[in-house]
């Protein structure tokens, strides 16, 4: 897909087709992940791929809407605070910054490959800890399901341009 078609294309999908995603496909989508941009190169990321045929009950605790476990994939973006970079002037850390990067990348090779996903950041942070068995240095930041949509995308509702630029200064 050219990338404006690709951009305009891409929707919070929340209703899945159960149909498996092909392993080329997911291995594309990761790679896609793989080569996003972090602060200084650190990658302090790590991806936690779930698949959810009969799973359903324990990874739908994470976030409990019945489409999040529709699709037969869940992937984790998880962050590494201690490997991140930390901008010197007011060690802000870089990781969710990161993390939304490698997110982005993920769900737009998804996208392009007519995979739905939706980025989802209120999920239970203390479920997704337990069901990932995740290290006290992981940090879970955002989920999607991965799967073939069963619904349609709905009108773009957005500010303007104009509403949302300034030039020059504030
Ligand atoms: C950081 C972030 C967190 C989000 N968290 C959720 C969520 O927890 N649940 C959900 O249904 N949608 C979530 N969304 C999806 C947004 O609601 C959606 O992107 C927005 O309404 C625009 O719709 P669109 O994605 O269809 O263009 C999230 C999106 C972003 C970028």
């Amino acid at each position: 897909m050219e990338f404006s078609e690709l951009i305009a294309a891409r929707y919070s999908v929340r209703a899945y087709r159960p149909d498996p995603v092909e392993a080329d496909k997911l291995q594309a989508v990761l790679a896609a992940a793989q080569l996003a941009p972090t602060a200084a190169n650190r990658q302090p990321f790590q991806l936690v791929v779930m698949h959810t045929a009969g799973r359903e009950a324990e990874i739908g605790q994470i976030y409990r809407r019945p489409w999040f476990v529709q699709a037969p994939l869940v992937i984790a973006v998880c962050a590494i605070s201690s490997q991140a970079w930390v901008r010197e002037s007011d060690r802000f850390n870089a990781r969710l910054i990161d993390a939304a990067i490698v997110a982005d990348h993920l769900i737009l090779a998804a996208t392009n490959l007519g995979l739905g996903t939706c980025w989802i950041a209120a999920f239970n942070v203390e479920a997704a800890r337990r069901v990932l068995r995740l290290p006290t240095e992981a940090e879970p930041v955002i989920f999607t399901p991965l799967g073939y949509p069963a619904d349609q995308p709905g009108p773009k509702i957005r500010k303007t341009v104009e509403e949302l630029v300034r030039y020059e200064h504030w």
